[in-house]
């Protein structure tokens, strides 16, 4: 399974502070938020992977992440021309992918416990679709599925009235039929291609199944949410530490 990480967009939520640089490389606690999509995608093993990007900061994310080294992975670019939503950017993943099975992460997505338990699944469940939910307080900012019998049957992108109190996260496993998928979606109201309607077609041929999020996760788009999630990264970070200095006997 190859990886794919889309970072790019205005992160308008996200002015002044992305005014002259990208959403993705904005810091969360210790470090640059794009860190944590490629850290996750390289601790479920998936080592071969793609970052999507544009506007005028591309090559920052270059002379940061180089070839990917410092994360054992191999790391490959594209470019993205303007703005078409997430559906678009992932379009441009198509030579990269070939035939293979493709993780994708929403650069400002945040798993406190990765994705490995996830990508297993998806890797036995035999093509179609996964996607990740998480039980959330504010549904209405996500793509949020109708849940029925224990199965989703539809998802909402940012609906008025939620289904249910599930988000549809920033994490998606596709089989090589993704990117005809995304040919037959058309622009939404927000004149964007929704990767929700790729998820509802892969839904309309019952080929869609979900995981649930095991641990926190944020994604790091607004001021509270950016906020929030630097305060739970903090919290991981001490953790870690006290744990080594308990095992060390300091
Ligand atoms: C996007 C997706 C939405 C998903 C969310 C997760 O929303 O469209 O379905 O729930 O990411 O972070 P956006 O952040 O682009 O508004």
């Amino acid at each position: 399974m190859k990886g794919v990480i889309l970072a790019g967009g205005l992160g308008s939520r996200l002015l002044p502070l992305t005014k002259i640089t990208n959403k993705h490389l904005l810091p969360i606690y210790d470090r640059p938020m794009v860190y944590f999509p490629l850290q996750t995608l390289a601790d479920a093993g998936i080592r071969d992977i793609l970052l999507v990007t544009g506007g005028n900061n591309a090559g920052d994310f270059l002379r940061l992440l180089e070839n990917g080294e410092e994360f054992g992975c191999t790391l490959r670019y594209a470019y993205q021309r303007g703005e078409g939503g997430i559906a678009a950017a992932l379009r441009l993943a198509q030579p990269f992918a070939g035939s293979d099975d493709i993780a994708v992460l929403l650069g400002d997505n945040i798993f406190q416990n990765g994705i490995s338990s996830a990508a297993r699944e998806f890797d036995q469940q035999g093509g179609g679709a996964r996607v990740l939910l998480k039980e959330v307080s504010d549904p209405t900012r996500f793509g949020v599925p109708t849940i029925e019998n224990g199965r989703i049957v539809h998802i909402a992108e940012k609906p008025r009235q939620p289904a249910s109190h599930f988000a549809v996260t920033g994490c998606y496993f596709y089989d090589a039929s993704v990117f005809e998928k995304i040919e037959r979606c058309r622009p939404s109201n927000r004149k964007e291609l929704e990767i929700t309607d790729v998820n509802n077609l892969y839904l309309a041929e019952q080929h869609l199944h979900h995981s649930l999020v095991d641990g926190w996760w944020s994604d790091a788009g607004t001021f509270e949410s950016l906020h929030r999630v630097s305060v739970l990264v903090e919290a991981m970070v001490h953790d870690a530490s006290h744990t080594m200095a308990a095992v060390s006997g300091r």
